[in-house]
């Protein structure tokens, strides 16, 4: 069983898909979090986050994945790493790199034939599980995203800081060549901005749940 949860920074996918995950009992995969990994990976190694061909080999290199909550890079924990500023800025050329993405997108593939999963990310019901059984698309208002991300950024913001951060991510991840961020046409989109976390949640679960789905 998949269920696909896509949608722009903010939107509210990663808490969102995080109690879906636990009120099915199923496994949640943050794949945002992978690709941040790799980008703090390639801080780390001195690679400049544009230059396709050395960012590549380093994150082939890279052993990437998950330990309960925490995201671990060869072993060790980036969990806090991973939301500073400079991973923010890093991951968007990175995440844009075709090799990058082939890697990742086939670790994901790898991980959920083996569990039940709540995935989210920006590609999940588009490209990595084009067939998944439920796919969801979240959105807000610019304005309602930036509040959150303040919120949960390890550093202090400002909130124009954070704004034009998510707008500048926004453009482009939603323009890249490889695997823009799209609603797949078959998704469900819900606008998170006038909802409370956990109706948010209920909705989810209220569809994956009709009785008309009962078999799947
Ligand atoms: O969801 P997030 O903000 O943690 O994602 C970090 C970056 O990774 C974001 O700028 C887009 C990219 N990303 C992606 O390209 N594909 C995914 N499936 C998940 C995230």
């Amino acid at each position: 069983m998949i269920i696909a949860i896509d949608g722009p920074s903010g939107s509210g996918k990663s808490s969102t898909a995080k109690q879906v995950a636990i009120a099915l009992g199923y496994v949640y995969l943050d794949t945002g979090a992978m690709y941040r990994a790799a980008a703090v990976g390639v801080l780390r190694s001195g690679i400049d986050p544009e230059d396709e061909i050395a960012v590549a080999n380093a994150v082939r290199s890279m052993d990437i994945g998950f330990c309960g909550d925490k995201i671990l890079l060869n072993g060790e924990d980036v969990s806090v790493e991973i939301r500073r500023d400079a991973a923010n800025k890093a991951v968007t050329p990175v995440s844009a790199n075709p090799a990058v993405r082939d890697l990742m997108v086939e670790k994901q593939r790898a991980f959920a034939r083996n569990h039940n999963v709540v995935m989210e990310g920006r590609d999940i019901g588009t490209v990595v599980f084009p067939d998944a059984d439920f796919k969801f698309f979240l959105t807000a208002d610019l304005d309602v995203r930036a509040r959150r991300r303040m919120r949960e950024a390890p550093e202090k913001l400002g909130f124009e800081a954070v704004r034009a951060d998510l707008q500048r991510r926004d453009e482009r991840d939603s323009t890249r060549a490889h695997s823009p961020l799209r609603k797949a046409e078959d998704a469900r989109e819900i606008d998170t901005g006038h909802l409370t976390f956990d109706e948010q949640v209920d909705k989810i679960l209220s569809i994956i749940e009709e009785p008309k789905h009962g078999g799947k």
